[in-house]
């Protein structure tokens, strides 16, 4: 901590994402970026340029033996595992871009050593700190929408073709730390399947179908494409009493909570009766912070508090496990693939 009790922050990658999180953290007021660290100097040196205090440096061992308290780790995907290991080594506490890591074996070694280490390690899963997402989580989680019966999420777009990974793994994780944080704990998925198909020939399903199971009459369901010629972003979440939407391609009003429903009459041998309720429609306010700081906010209080955030290292490793065995389930042509 510095004199005004601020937590001493690193920010690794200076890239796309980075400046995202050197902004936030320096605005949050719990935390001070002490430093910026990339591998190519004139990038981190770019991006600090409006921000006289903060030190840029390519020198990573350096960043570690200085007295920061924590690092924000925003580097390709397959750098996280050997980044996060080595900064807890270090005693810091860490933030890791989503994905966690590049296997669920990293994964679980990096939640290993934050415990060991008694250090927060945390999954930046930023969709979990909008507006829309935290009010998805209260209206389900409140049994307003009664029992959950299905989880389906769209997220297409022309996308930026990524040459060493599938589409689930770029997109996905979005849609299933999502899913993770909205749905109540007692509601996770036991097994999953899916399909794609490598329509670029770039050895990667570039378009895919990926099925959640619950063990019990729910279903999960993501569609993820880089092939779609418009961008749509919409989950639906249906329960026994109501529906909810969330179309965040929306200005506003991005989610909506239906009092739609079917009732299915007395049982009739020959035929089934159903009644259709068509209710109102209820459009909540949604809080605006933007996620990011909102974020931060959370990664500062965990470590002050010495608690949990809410996308700890346990949730990034449950979005591991579900990508990784959507993985051998793709390789498999959509077979079933338990999450156990
Ligand atoms: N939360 C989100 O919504 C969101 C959005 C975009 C990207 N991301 C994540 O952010 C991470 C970075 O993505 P990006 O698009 O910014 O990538 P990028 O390629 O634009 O930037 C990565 C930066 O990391 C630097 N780097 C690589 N290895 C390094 C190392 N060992 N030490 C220090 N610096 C190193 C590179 O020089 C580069 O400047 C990824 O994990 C990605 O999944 C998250």
């Amino acid at each position: 901590m510095d004199s005004q009790g601020r937590i001493q922050l690193a920010v690794i990658g200076a890239g796309y994402w980075g400046p995202n999180l050197v902004r936030n953290f320096t605005a949050c007021g719990s935390a001070v970026v002490t430093h910026l660290c990339d591998l190519d100097l004139s990038r981190a040196q770019k991006v600090a340029a409006p921000y006289p205090a903060i030190a840029t440096t390519n020198n990573l061992e350096g960043v570690l033996a200085s007295d920061i308290d924590a690092v924000a780790i925003a580097t390709p995907v397959r750098t996280h595992f050997p980044l996060a290991k080595q900064a807890l080594l270090a005693g810091k506490h860490v933030l890791v871009e989503k994905p966690l890591a590049w296997s669920v074996a990293e994964g679980q070694e990096l939640v290993a050593l934050a415990e060991a280490q008694g250090r927060v390690l945390m999954c930046d899963h930023t969709f979990c700190y909008t507006g829309a997402v935290r009010k998805m989580r209260e209206v389900v989680q409140s049994g307003e929408l009664g029992d959950v019966l299905y989880f389906d999420s769209v997220r297409v777009n022309l996308g930026l073709i990524q040459s060493d990974v599938n589409v689930l793994w770029d997109l996905a994780p979005h849609d299933l730390s999502i899913l993770d944080y909205v749905l109540p704990a007692d509601l996770r998925p036991v097994a999953v399947s899916a399909q794609g198909v490598d329509a670029v020939g770039t050895g990667y399903a570039s378009v895919a179908y990926l099925t959640l199971h619950f063990g019990r009459p729910v279903i999960a369901n993501v569609h993820a494409n880089w092939l779609s010629p418009v961008k749509v972003r919409m989950t639906l979440v249906g329960g026994t009493k109501k529906m909810l939407v969330w179309d965040d391609n929306e200005p506003s009003e991005k989610v909506r909570i239906y009092d739609k429903g079917i009732e299915i009459g007395d049982q009739d041998p020959n035929r089934i009766r159903v009644s259709y309720r068509h209710g109102a429609c209820f459009i909540p306010v949604l809080d605006s912070t933007e996620a990011l700081a909102r974020m931060a906010r959370e990664f500062c209080s965990a470590i002050t508090g010495g608690r949990a955030p809410e996308t700890d290292g346990a949730a990034g490793l449950r979005v591991l496990k579900a990508l990784e065995a959507a993985n051998r389930s793709l390789q498999a042509g959509g077979v079933r693939v338990e999450l156990a």
